[in-house]
């Protein structure tokens, strides 16, 4: 076969592009595996294909190419394939002499847009389930169009695949070469059930480098275009899917999903039959297998040519693959396109719902009117460590009150946090998706109670799975429906005495007795309990069946395990556990609560449980929260839950009783202030503790300007928000008080002044002078500055060293108090620094401090010098009723304890500057990271646009896309291009890496939307 001679230059082919088809057009050559193909593209932009075929090609192959392309535009034009461009003449083709004399098939395609499926990052499974729908689209389109010539046997067509069986020897690999032979022989079996399926022309070539994907800028993406039908044929129509499922499945994490994404988007056009699912594994298997047989056998021609063997790594890679489970597989595509999972699963289903009522009891009496209790994550705080059930929790979970003889239920469906073995993690992280979901019924009783076979079955497995935590004692029954159908049923926990007694193939008749309950010491470590379960199959789980699903997997293993209420004579609705649905909470949000109270992401989280610095939602999904800094010392502490227990079991009082825990928590702050603090007032939160640093500043100086940088936020009261310029200046903001005074903020990235200006400090500290000059002018006075140390949102910034020196000696010079909002930066965030002053090397008169000093309990606190506090003392009281409560006070002293204790400055440090040096590399890759700047635990990154304006559009598209992938930020700036990074100080090193890898795959994705 000739390949395509490129004995033209690309200006003779410009020539006849021009004269045939009146294109003024420059070429640019593209890959092709035989053919010439080239990017046209005139002057004003216009773009096309010129597609000029090999010298030996058929033109009955071109015709057919043109012929279906045109059929499926007919039919629909939205369905991606090429418009075919017609010549002056109006010739789909015209035949012309190359410049050697050969004669050659010119065609004109329009130019797609997009990038080829193969080089995109972003493969999701919506992405998938679009490139089904536009393949069963095609297919449909073209299942009316007959054509003789097509009806072809070459090597790309799968039902001939069989010739690669003579060429096995290439693969040399002994263990690859064992794959393959697998693959063949499973393809023989499954062969002759090919030649009964529905056949029509086809694509056949819907590989990854045909499907062309694009999308606007941060919207999800979907195919543009199918190209290069030149392996059209008539086959069965499943082929079509099983190439294009070949390659979906290429190089993915989730594989599986990936295909039942795939396979369900094409039965959603053109429904597909039971023969034709249950195939389609062993197709795509089989067209891997050609195709890097094909790949050997040509790099056994060319040795030199590296890239045909880096080419077939990816096909190797997933068949060498071996934990995949074609009966599952099998099962689950079935499931996505609402099939009975196994034959017969409807008929057992119906069954047993029918039956209910005439099971014999599991427990000899009937379970109606029992309690259900629920372990679910939103419900119980066990285990107190989410990632770590202990065996003690285990050994009295849900039978922690109760008292003996009772008997209860434990629901289906539900999320519980109580499965914390490696087996049930799904990837490397502990963010990582989990399974939580239990797909049984329990029932709880004393151990030793008989447990009775609902109907006659025969055992399937009689085990004993002595691990911690594992089911102890287990039996799977297998029954028989009236139809013939079979499913199973399991019994897990028990007390593995029976296996003295069951065996194998024994029947068991219906309400025999078979088992009991085992205790703690022999099931598994567990309170006394059965793990009650149904399956519609065994078929690819044998006795090894999850008891438990992963949420974003429900919906097939509710399929191969449906709810057992129906076996327990129960109604199902009543057993399955129903939770608050994150819709409906936030629409009782809406309807109960102001507008203007935001809630984070585009997918608001609902939380149930929290630890350190993960999230829990209410499926039980683990998120790693690297923004909120209230948690200081780490979400759920058990020292914080342990003293406010204790506290309010003892006195929970105001400040107007004596009570050593005030002063104690007064010493515990003012030992981390220099010695000129003395003074300690405890108020409820960061606003209230503003406002009373603004009238300390009046009582002390009687006077009432205030200067403070721009974009600042000090709080919500009506003073504090007087003073934040991030709030008084948006559209429908109160606007400026006339007695504060704004100065610009000390950005030295984006500010008047850059971080190559040495003076940039003095310059920034400069603006003072006229603010104080104003102040003066309206008759205010100076009375204070305060700034927040490092501005947060403001975009968190680090103002330049000395800036504060600069400015705390011209306010004094005039009077003025110096107060340092310490709300973000203080208690070691930093890490090398316990307050954000320590750097800049000043000491302010009064320190604010809020969100962390009560690790979620509200506490704010300001504290001062004597003589400060002198000032305030005018005879009026001052009193905050709940600040400094008895409560308040122990969980303050507390935190700062645990900082110590635990060493979370240090980490700060630690973990702080492993994040920021993953940031810095990461910026030298993506030029829309414009800054990356932080201290510890306090990191701002800032989103540009090529031209350096700042990208909200694209922050939020970072934010948002952290979210889906398990990790919690937030933005914040004047334009919100910044993203924030403010972990629990319990952050570690390994989440700091799921952190950057996480957030760098995230920036990978978005090269996606940047194509020709
Ligand atoms: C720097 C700063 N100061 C004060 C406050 C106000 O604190 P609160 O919300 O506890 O009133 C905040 C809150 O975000 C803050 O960030």
């Amino acid at each position: 076969m000739n390949t395509s001679p490129e004995v033209s230059s690309k200006e003779f082919w410009e020539g006849v592009l021009k004269s045939h088809w009146g294109i003024d057009a420059k070429l640019n050559s593209l890959p092709g595996e035989l053919d010439q193909n080239f990017l046209a593209q005139e002057k004003n932009g216009s773009k096309y294909i010129l597609k000029i075929m090999r010298t030996d090609c058929p033109d009955w192959l071109i015709k057919a190419q043109i012929e279906s392309i045109e059929k499926i535009n007919k039919k629909d034009p939205s369905l991606k394939a090429p418009k075919i461009v017609k010549s002056l003449q109006g010739a789909p083709f015209i035949i012309q002499s190359d410049q050697a004399g050969n004669a050659r098939l010119l065609w004109v395609q329009g130019y797609i847009p997009g990038k080829c499926y193969a080089e995109i990052k972003q493969k999701t499974t919506d992405l998938s389930f679009s490139i089904g729908v536009t393949l069963g689209g095609i297919g449909k389109a073209l299942a009316d169009y007959q054509n003789e010539n097509l009806v072809r046997e070459f090597k790309w067509y799968l039902p001939g695949s069989l010739w690669i069986e003579k060429h096995l020897e290439v693969i040399e690999n002994s263990e690859r070469h064992g794959i393959i032979s697998k693959i063949v022989k499973d393809f023989k079996e499954v062969l002759p059930k090919l030649s009964n399926l529905a056949s029509q022309i086809i694509h056949n070539d819907p590989n990854d480098y045909n499907i062309l994907i694009s999308g606007d800028n941060y919207r999800p993406l979907n195919v543009s275009g199918i190209v290069d039908f030149g392996d059209i044929c008539q086959a069965p129509r499943i082929c079509d899917l099983a190439i294009a499922a070949a390659y979906i499945v290429l190089d993915h994490p989730d594989p599986e999903k990936m295909l039942a994404a795939l396979v369900s988007g094409y039965n959603s056009i053109y429904p597909l039959s039971t023969q034709e699912v249950d195939i389609i594994w062993r197709l795509l298997r089989m067209r891997l297998a050609v195709s890097v047989v094909n790949s050997t056998l040509l790099a056994a021609e060319s040795p030199s040519d590296d890239y045909i063997t880096i080419s077939q790594a990816p096909a190797w890679r997933f068949l060498e693959k071996l934990d995949f489970n074609e009966g599952l597989i099998r099962a689950r595509l079935r499931s996505v396109c609402d099939m009975p999972i196994v034959e017969g699963a409807d008929r057992v289903l119906n069954w047993i719902s029918k039956e209910k009522g005439n099971f014999a009891p599991l427990f000899g009496v009937s379970l109606k009117n029992l309690e259900m209790k629920s372990l679910s994550a939103e419900k119980i705080s066990v285990p107190e460590n989410p990632f770590e059930l202990t065996r003690e929790e285990a050994k009295v979970i849900g039978t922690e009150n109760d008292e003996t003889d009772t008997i209860w239920l434990g629901y289906y469906n539900e999320p519980r946090l109580i499965y914390t073995a490696p087996a049930f993690k799904k990837g490397p992280w502990k963010a990582s998706n989990r399974r939580t979901v239990h797909i049984a019924i329990d029932v709880f009783a004393n151990k030793g109670t008989k447990l009775y076979a609902p109907m006659e079955g025969e055992v399937f497995t009689a085990e004993y799975r002595d691990s911690p935590l594992d089911y102890g004692g287990v039996v799977i029954l297998k029954h028989t429906t009236p139809d013939n159908d079979e499913f199973f049923t399991l019994y897990g926990h028990l007390d593995p005495q029976f296996l003295d007694a069951l065996q194998v193939g024994d029947k068991i008749d219906k309400g025999q007795e078979f088992c009991k309950l085992g205790g703690p010491d022999v099931n598994g470590g567990w309170a006394p309990h059965v793990h009650f379960q149904i399956a519609m199959t065994t078929d690819g789980m044998e006795a090894d069946w999850p008891g438990v699903a992963d949420p974003d997997d429900l919906d097939f293993w509710n399929s191969v395990c449906p709810n057992p209420a129906s076996m327990l004579n129960l109604e199902e609705h009543d057993c399955v556990y129903n939770f608050n649905k994150k819709t409906e909470v936030l629409s009782a949000r809406e309807k109960y609560f102001g507008g203007n109270l935001s809630v984070s992401y585009n997918d608001p989280i609902l939380i149930s449980r929290a630890w350190r610095h993960h999230i829990f939602d209410e499926w039980g999904r683990p998120y790693l929260d690297a923004y909120n800094n209230v948690p200081h010392v780490g979400h759920s502490h058990p020292r914080i839950n342990l003293v406010a227990s204790d506290q309010l079991k003892k006195v929970n009082s105001n400040t107007r009783y004596l009570h050593p825990l005030q002063t104690e928590f007064a010493e515990k702050i003012l030992s981390k202030l220099p010695s000129e603090f003395e003074v300690c007032y405890f108020v409820n939160s960061g606003s209230e503790a503003n406002e009373l640093a603004l009238r300390l500043a009046q009582a002390h100086t009687h006077k009432t300007g205030i200067i403070t940088p721009d974009e600042g936020y000090f709080g919500n009261t009506t003073g504090a928000l007087s003073i934040s310029a991030y709030k008084f200046k948006k559209p429908n903001g109160v606007g400026q008080a006339d007695w504060v005074e704004i100065i610009e903020v000390p950005d030295d990235y984006r500010g008047s002044f850059k971080k190559d200006d040495p003076d940039r400090s003095i310059k920034y500290a400069n603006f003072v002078d006229g603010a104080i000059e104003s102040l003066n002018s309206k008759g205010h006075g100076l009375s204070g500055f305060i700034m927040e140390t490092f501005p947060s949102v403001g975009g968190q910034i680090i103002p330049p060293e000395g800036y504060l020196a600069q400015v705390y000696s011209k306010i004094r010079k005039h009077g003025g108090v110096c107060i340092a909002d310490e709300v973000q930066t203080g208690l070691g965030r930093l890490g090398d620094y316990y307050f954000g002053f320590e750097f800049q090397k000043v000491i302010p008169d009064v320190v604010v401090l809020g969100k962390p000093l009560g690790n979620g309990h509200p506490i704010g606190a300001v504290i001062t010098t004597k003589t400060i506090a002198q000032s305030f003392d005018n005879g009026i009281e001052f009193f905050s009723t709940f600040g400094g409560s008895n409560l308040s006070c122990r969980i303050g002293k507390e935190v700062l304890e645990i900082v110590d204790e635990e060493k979370l400055q240090s980490n700060a440090k630690i973990v702080g500057d492993f994040l920021l040096a993953g940031f810095r590399e990461l910026k030298e890759k993506f030029e829309f990271i414009g800054d990356v700047r932080g201290m510890g635990l306090f990191i701002g990154i800032e989103i540009i646009e090529n031209d350096g304006a700042e990208s909200p559009e694209l922050c939020a598209y970072i934010k948002n896309k952290m979210r889906e992938n398990r990790v919690l930020l937030g933005s914040d700036g004047p334009k919100d291009n910044v993203i924030k990074i403010r972990p629990p100080l319990t952050i570690d090193l390994e989440d700091a890496q799921m952190l950057l890898e996480t957030f760098s795959g995230v920036l990978d994705g978005t090269q996606d939307w940047h194509y020709e």
